[in-house]
């Protein structure tokens, strides 16, 4: 403990490390060590953002899946997965629903489904721009050639989500299959930023074949990219892929990353994510008292929600949204933070 000490006192006061340095605050942790952490980025997040939690509506739009990566339960490899697709009246239902329940961000996640194409998704945003002016739109569809991405960012999308999943690029080989690569993820997360999109990058925790020495990789990355953004959340096996049989990421670790990302970017939207409430029953609430600021409850009609199956056991699946926003901000209430009806836009620091 006491040779982390100084580690992180200067994460805390420069706001970096080296990768050495992030990888012996990882393999040297400890209870002590993480409520350190805990402590210091809750203070750092507080002085930012109170304590408010940011939330986002959810809509799972299609099941389809053009890609194969070895880990996602809706990958196109997997015959069982049963796949579907919301119409754009369906998805602008959901908006109308969210907008009604407090929601002023709309996330449109899925599968990279060509039947989502340029002109689909224009008609779509500008719709939902149209009926709720005063929200913001994040896309999350994947890689999209840089046209589309311009295409999109006029039509309305303020923000777009893309785990880098890896910053190694032998790992990032080992979780995919030879015709996805690593320099083209990078590339979009350039070209995102590049148009003006708030983009969200992120990763996996534990997931198969990760070492410390990894996620000090990742670390440094998140230090020099900036994202306003970072999903991170354990990796969760799905039993028809290819990582079936491995062991899930712990909700230990995902909490003391979210600290250490807390400190490296003060004012990062970072979000407690699904895959932390379906590890532990109080996962959400952990993450949140670790330094993120960002919950994203389902919108999704409680119909097709089964079939977004990226790994087993997912929580939220039976709720309708209004459950499911209000039993998060019971959650948040109860360790002392507020959902606020909010864009949520990243603050200044
Ligand atoms: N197709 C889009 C994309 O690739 O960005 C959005 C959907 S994709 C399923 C969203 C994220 O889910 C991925 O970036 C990945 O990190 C996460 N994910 C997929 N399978 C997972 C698993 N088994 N456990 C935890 N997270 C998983
Ligand atoms: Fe969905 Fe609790 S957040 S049921």
């Amino acid at each position: 403990m006491t040779e982390l000490l100084p580690l992180i006192d200067k994460l805390t006061r420069a706001h970096s490390l080296s990768a050495e340095e992030y990888e012996r605050l990882i393999t040297g942790r400890n209870k002590e060590t993480a409520s350190l952490l805990r402590e210091e980025a809750d203070r750092v997040r507080r002085s930012i953002y109170g304590n408010t939690v940011f939330t986002r509506g959810l809509i799972e739009i299609s099941s389809y899946c053009r890609n194969d990566c070895y880990y996602c339960g809706i990958r196109c490899g997997n015959p069982k997965a049963e796949r579907y697709r919301l119409r754009p009246e369906e998805i602008l239902d959901c908006c109308k629903e969210g907008y009604s329940l407090g929601f002023r961000t709309f996330v449109l996640q899925g599968g990279e489904d060509p039947w989502f194409d340029d002109v689909v998704l224009c008609g779509l945003l500008r719709e939902i721009k149209a009926q709720f002016p005063d929200c913001a739109i994040t896309l999350s569809l994947g890689e999209r050639s840089r046209r589309s991405y311009e295409l999109l960012f006029e039509a309305g999308a303020d923000r777009y989500l893309l785990r880098h999943e890896t910053a190694n690029k032998q790992h990032y080989e080992q979780l995919h299959p030879e015709r996805m690569s690593f320099e083209r993820r990078m590339e979009c997360l350039f070209a995102l930023k590049e148009i003006g999109y708030q983009v969200g990058c992120g990763f996996m925790v534990g997931s198969p074949y990760q070492t410390a020495a990894h996620l000090a990789q990742d670390l440094k990355f998140i230090e020099q990219f900036r994202p306003q953004m970072c999903g991170i959340g354990p990796f969760i096996p799905h039993r028809d892929t290819p990582f079936g049989g491995k062991s899930a990421g712990s909700v230990e670790l995902t909490c003391y990353l979210l600290s250490i990302l807390r400190l490296i970017q003060p004012n990062l939207l970072l979000p407690a994510t699904t895959a932390l409430g379906t590890l532990a029953p109080n996962g959400r609430e952990l993450g949140i008292q670790s330094g993120a600021n960002v919950v994203m409850p389902n919108l999704s009609p409680v119909s097709v929600r089964k079939k977004y199956s990226l790994y087993d056991n997912k929580i939220c699946t039976g709720e309708e949204s209004a459950q499911c926003r209000d039993c998060l901000a019971q959650r948040m209430n109860a360790v002392g933070y507020r959902l606020v009806v909010d864009r949520g836009d990243p603050k200044t620091e």
